[in-house]
């Protein structure tokens, strides 16, 4: 059996027998000589062929149709072009494939060949039978009590399986071609056969077929939508009471005149569609000229709506607000809004009934009032259904949003709108308040402060011009900015004497505030201390210097200016240098200088001598000039400045004796001429030396005076005093061309 069926599809099945026909040896058997097959599928027809071994076969093919020559092959009609393949696959064997079946293609199909001298040909007759169907679907059955039939025009076999759609969807699978169900309106139904779901039938829409064929007012309604793209739900309102919900778009129903049909789509049954009369002009209407309404709280709202009973006339009509549905005595009968406590004093009804226009005004809105209400009427029969979707209210209050609010910073774009929860209308004039004060020249909803600064920090609240007495609450804006102003206080202010205690205070001015402070000393890399105020306790003249802090918070951060702290000292130090350095010898000059630390300066200096009670002199220097061996002693000096005195240890000035053999040589020389004066002046002399002290030979000074040493050995004065005994040290001053000499603690300083 090579016989391969196509889609399974396939319908009648009869065993091949093999037809022997005319001359002995001359035959063809189909392997199956009947098919019922689908539209647009394939079929494979295949045969075998004898014929006498005295001849050869040189031409095969299949055909159906005749011409003036004969018959046609297959693959030379142009009917089927592209569809037919030939495939001689065994010997005497013969295959013929026809693809993308038409109806037009139901015909007998038979084979012939011939020899090579064409004289010899054979056709084998009865052909093979292929029928090609398309499927169908045949309602029967009335109402909903309908059947369903996936037809063909010939019978398919092994057992097809039938697929039922509905809406598109698969619903069945089954074997019968036959569907029963409870059938809606508007659905759609098509079938397919199982293996070929691609041939299913085109979409077959029930109502349709009811409409043109039984029923004269039944009529057929389309819910027109631009294209929504989630599978919509369409609901379908009649009178007012909603009568379908259902994924199609179609509604169909027996049309009474006075009847009016509206449509929406669930989700949005705000925006339904108005109803409409299917029939004449005079049905039951109501509508709302608006879907949704925004108020502000506290204010008034009118909702109206327009409605017509046609020809029946209204027994009492009422507004309500399904959301009070819980109030009522019976839930699914809507009561008065009027007799609401919730609404007691704030509703009223206005207009005019007779115009077939009533209005309903509530006062003093609440944000609870946020609601739908609907309009309905009675007549003695029936009335407005109250499904049909009303007017929505929408009550909000106002409130001042902050762009960005977490991100204000002056010198920054900002901006603040006024909120409401619902859209209250275009053109509304606004109003700004900045700390209760109406801010000029901001009239929309929003208010931009380009570039914000941190004098616009402040509570702000809006209003709707006419509504000034609903404005919003108020809303806090805080601006941020980084230091400003940054400044040191230094406590006590005044004079800071060494081993008080002073206290530097940071203040600056940040929003938000300050949350570091670091405090620096100017040359000093590492900061100093933290915190707002830097304490100093026992402060010491090291801690002179100029000082600055460093403000900072989350915006940024700021140094202050140098602050300089003047650390004062009575005297430290103090010490004395003589000038000139060598030798003194009488006659000469000398000049003592005081040198001292302290701050302030020494204002006062005072010279003492040794053994001598009442001070020699005043002023920084003391010079001793036309020295005479009398002037020989120590000397020191007291400084002075307002927060102490100090004595510097003494110094001992030593003075020389000129030689005695000069003025002898002299003498001599000039002894002739003037010997009575030589020996005067010898006389005194030696007179002045008995009374002057020690001997001035033994005093040898030993200054080197190398500039570039830092430290030489000065006067050798272990013969002047005990205090002397050692060598004292002199440092050269590379600021000052006269050595100095050290003062260190003595009997003195006290
Ligand atoms: C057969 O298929 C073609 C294309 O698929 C379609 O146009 C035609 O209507 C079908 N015929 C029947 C009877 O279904
Ligand atoms: C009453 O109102 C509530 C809320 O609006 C609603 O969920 C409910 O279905 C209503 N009940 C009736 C009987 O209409
Ligand atoms: C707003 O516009 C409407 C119509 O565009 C107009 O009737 C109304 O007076 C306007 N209101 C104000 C406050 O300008
Ligand atoms: C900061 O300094 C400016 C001028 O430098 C002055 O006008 C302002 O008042 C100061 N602010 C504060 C808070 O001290
Ligand atoms: C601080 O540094 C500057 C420059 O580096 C220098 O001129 C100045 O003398 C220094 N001051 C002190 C007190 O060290
Ligand atoms: C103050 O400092 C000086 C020198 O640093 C020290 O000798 C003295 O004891 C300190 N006084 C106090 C009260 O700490
Ligand atoms: C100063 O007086 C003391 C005792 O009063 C004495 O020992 C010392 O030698 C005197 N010094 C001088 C230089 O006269
Ligand atoms: C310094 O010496 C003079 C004279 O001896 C004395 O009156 C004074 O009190 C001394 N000053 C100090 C600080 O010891």
């Amino acid at each position: 059996m090579a016989l391969r069926t196509v889609g399974s599809v396939l319908v009648v099945f009869l065993w091949s027998v093999t037809v022997v026909l005319g001359q002995t040896g001359w035959s063809v058997t189909y392997t199956k000589k009947s098919f019922c097959t689908l539209n647009g599928s394939t079929v494979e027809l295949s045969c075998s062929y004898t014929y006498p071994s005295v001849h050869t076969i040189t031409t095969t093919f299949w055909f159906t149709k005749n011409d003036a020559a004969g018959p046609v092959s297959l693959s030379d009609d142009p009917d089927y072009k592209g569809r037919v393949t030939y495939r001689k696959d065994k010997e005497n064997g013969h295959t013929l494939t026809i693809t993308d079946l038409r109806e037009s293609d139901s015909a007998e199909y038979k084979f012939r060949f011939k020899d090579q001298t064409g004289g010899w040909r054979y056709t084998g007759t009865p052909g093979v039978s292929v029928s090609v169907t398309g499927l169908q679907v045949k309602v029967t059955g009335r109402h909903q009590d309908k059947t369903l039939t996936c037809i063909t025009t010939c019978t398919l076999t092994d057992n097809p399986t039938y697929i039922w759609y509905k809406n598109g969807h698969k619903v069945k699978e089954d074997t019968s071609s036959l569907y029963s169900d409870y059938f809606s309106d508007a659905d759609s139904y098509s079938c397919a056969v199982k293996g070929r779901e691609d041939l299913r039938t085109p979409a077959v829409y029930l109502q349709v077929k009811i409409t043109t064929l039984l029923f004269s007012r039944w009529v057929t309604l389309n819910c027109g939508t631009c294209t929504l793209t989630d599978n919509p739900t369409y609901i379908w309102y009649r009178n007012g009471y909603k009568v379908k919900e259902d994924t199609s778009s179609l509604y169909s129903d027996y049309i009474s005149d006075a009847d009016s049909y509206s449509c929406a789509v669930k989700g949005h049954e705000n925006l339904h569609s108005p109803a409409v009369c299917v029939r004449g002009q005079n049905c039951w209407s109501v509508t709302y000229p608006h879907q949704g309404v925004c108020a502000l709280k506290g204010s008034s709202v009118d909702i109206s709506s327009t409605y017509d009973s046609g020809y029946d006339t209204i027994t009492s009509s009422l507004w309500f607000s399904p959301k009070h549905n819980a109030s009522w005595s019976d839930k699914l009968i809507p009561e008065d809004l009027a007799t609401d406590p919730g609404y007691a004093g704030r509703v009223e009804y206005a207009g005019e009934k007779e115009s077939g226009r009533s209005t309903l005004r509530i006062t003093d809105l609440r944000e609870e009032d946020s609601a739908e209400y609907k309009f309905i009427f009675n007549t003695e029969t029936s009335g407005w259904g109250y499904s049909f979707p009303g007017t929505t209210l929408t009550v909000t209050g106002l409130q001042v949003r902050i762009k960005d609010p977490t991100n204000i910073i002056e010198g920054k774009d900002l901006c603040l709108f006024c909120e409401s929860i619902c859209f209250l209308q275009d053109n509304l004039s606004y109003i700004w308040y900045k700390n209760r004060q109406r801010l000029i020249g901001h009239e929309t909803k929003y208010l931009y402060l380009k570039p914000v600064s941190s004098e616009d920090t402040g509570r702000y609240s809006c209003a709707v011009a006419n509504h000034e007495d609903l404005h919003s609450p108020e809303e806090s804006l805080t601006v941020t900015y980084g230091q400003r102003n940054t400044s040191v206080s230094v406590s006590p202010s005044g004079e800071i004497v060494e081993g008080s205690s002073v206290t530097l205070t940071c203040s600056s001015y940040a929003n938000p505030p300050v949350d570091k402070y670091t405090w620096y000393k100017k040359n000093v890399t590492s900061p100093k201390a933290s915190g707002q105020s830097y304490s100093i306790t026992n402060i010491s003249s090291e801690d002179s210097g100029e000082y600055y802090c460093e403000a900072q918070n989350e915006v940024g951060a700021k140094i202050s200016k140098l602050v300089p702290v003047n650390v004062l000292y009575k005297p430290k130090t103090t010490s004395i240098s003589v000038s000139p350095s060598g030798e003194i010898v009488e006659g000469s000059s000398v000049t003592l200088t005081c040198i001292s630390d302290a701050n302030p300066p020494v204002d006062k200096y005072t010279w003492y001598k040794k053994n001598v009670t009442s001070p020699k002199a005043s002023g920084q220097s003391y010079c001793i000039t036309n020295i005479i061996s009398e002037d020989r002693g120590e000397y020191y000096c007291e400084v002075e400045n307002k927060y102490g005195r100090l004595n510097s240890s003494s110094v001992f000035v030593d003075v020389h004796s000129v030689f005695p053999w000069v003025p002898v040589v002299v003498v001599v020389v000039g002894a002739v001429l003037t010997a009575g004066a030589l020996l005067v002046t010898i006389y005194c002399y030696m007179k002045r030396r008995s009374t002057g002290g020690s001997d001035a030979t033994a005093d040898t000074q030993s200054v080197h005076p190398d500039p570039n040493s830092e430290t030489y050995t000065a006067l050798n004065m272990k013969t002047r005093s005990s205090e002397y005994d050692t060598l004292v040290n002199v440092r050269g001053l590379p600021s000052d061309t006269a050595p100095q000499i050290d003062t260190e603690l003595s009997d003195y300083e006290k």
